[in-house]
Formats: structure tokens, sequence, C-alpha cells
């Protein structure tokens, strides 16, 4: 039993489209619902000393979703990132968007960078949301970074590649790597997300769809993760001699 809390708990946010049908609701209303959910876990995990909640929001493969919905997705991150600034604040959250930036508008870009930067004063959860974002963007993006940095002189071609050199390049440098990854609305697959990060996280899968998310299912699964044993690869008598 790990016994303790996970540092950092990652959310793939699914089924608000099947949330909306259920009820002959349009997508967005479902997206809308999910924004409530989005406020519960974040309360949750303030309230529960949770160091990072990440959120999966918008993947790099939702750029081929219909263009009403993706518009009303951005709109939706666009209001939210302003109506939550004061809960923020009064929270000490500290908020921060990863994922391929050159996609998204430059309104919508002004307004991350200006909450980042508000928001990097405050002290207490971080709140990630990857945005326009896909693990395999994510490496591309570090080796192309890493080879930028070759060609100007600052990296010379003799320096190992190693997984901590990746790792500097990566988006996610400033943060751990998610100890518990909870998916719900009953899909059982990583849809491209923290592929390097996830490497020995925790997941758990849930049938609630996620406007329907809230603090008791997420207690659930910090229980459900807080029971499980964590070996990395060794074995069940290694770890307890340890602990
Ligand atoms: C997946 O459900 C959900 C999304 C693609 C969007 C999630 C975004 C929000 C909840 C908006 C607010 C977020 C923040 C951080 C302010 P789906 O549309 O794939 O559902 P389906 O599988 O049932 O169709």
């Amino acid at each position: 039993m790990t016994n303790k809390l996970p540092r950092h708990v990652s959310i793939i946010m699914d089924g608000n489209g099947r949330w909306a049908k259920r009820r002959g609701l349009d997508r967005l209303q479902g997206h809308k619902a999910g924004v409530e959910s989005v406020r519960a876990v974040t309360e949750f995990a303030a309230e529960n000393r949770i160091e990072f909640l990440s959120l999966f929001a918008f993947s790099e493969e939702n750029w081929n979703r219909p263009q009403y919905e993706i518009e009303g997705l951005m709109e939706l991150m666009i209001d939210a990132i302003i109506g939550e600034r004061n809960t923020l604040m009064n929270n000490n959250i500290i908020f921060k968007v990863i994922g391929d930036f050159s996609r998204l508008s430059k309104k919508l870009l002004d307004k991350i960078d200006d909450i980042q930067t508000s928001t990097s004063v405050n002290s207490g959860l971080t709140l990630i949301v990857f945005l326009s974002y896909s693990g395999k963007w994510d490496l591309i993006n570090a080796f192309n970074l890493y080879l930028d940095c070759i060609r100007n002189g600052s990296n010379s071609i003799e320096d190992t590649f190693d997984p901590q050199t990746l790792e500097k390049y990566l988006s996610t440098s400033s943060i751990p790597d998610p100890d518990l990854l909870i998916r719900t609305s009953g899909e059982q697959r990583i849809s491209n997300y923290m592929l390097w990060q996830c490497a020995y996280t925790e997941f758990y899968f849930t049938e609630v769809l996620w406007p329907d998310f809230r603090k008791n299912d997420f207690k659930l699964a910090i229980d459900t993760y807080m029971e499980r044993e964590r070996r990395y690869g060794k074995t069940g008598e290694q770890i307890n001699k340890n602990n």
C-alpha cells in the first residue's frame, strides 16, 4: 500500500459529448457542464494539499473536430480563464498551460500569458491545463529543441543523450511525472497523452462521465491509489524492506 497522497494527479476528462447526447443537448453544452467538474476537482485538490493537478483539455487530434466545436471549446477556455481569475488568486493557485502554442489564437495566448504571470506569485496547488497537446508532439518537440541547441552551439554533439537530457527539453520539465492518471467515461486508453511521463503512473478508470465527476468520485480514485503497491519493476519484498 502506498498510503501516500499522490503528488501529481492528472485527468483525461472524457464523456462530455455522450453526457450531452443523453440529454438531447448540443455537445458544447456537455463541455460547458464539464467546467463545473473542473471547479470541483480543483477545489478537492487544493483542500487535500495535492501539489499538482493536470487536466487534458484539448489534444492535437481534437483539432480534427467540427469547426464549431473547436471554436466553442476555445471560447469556453477563454471565458473560464477570465472567470476563474479571482478564485485562482484567492486560493493561492498557480496556473499553467502546456501544449503546442503555435496553433492557439492570439486572443487565447494573451489570456494565458496574463493568468500565468499573475498566478506565478502564488505558492499553493499548481493547476496545469494541457491544451493542443499530444505526447508524440512533446517528444518530437524535445528532440527538435535539442537539435536547435546543437545547431546554435549551446550543446555539443558529443553530449550523451540520456533520459535526464530528454526530460530537460520536454514541455513538462518543471513538473513531476503523474503519480495517478484518472480517465472518465469508461474509455481505457492513453490517447497520445503524456507518453514518456506516464511510464510508472498508476491508472484509474471510471465509468462516470466527466460532467458528472465530483469530489466523491475524486476521493474514490485517490483512496484506490493509496491502496496500491507501486513497485517500479522491483519485488514486493524489496519495496517492503525499504519502507
Ligand atoms: C472530452 O469529451 C472532453 C474534451 C475534448 C474537452 C474538455 C474540456 C472541458 C471540460 C472544458 C473546460 C476546461 C478547462 C480546463 C477550463 P468528448 O467530447 O470526447 O466526449 P465524448 O467522448 O462523449 O464525445
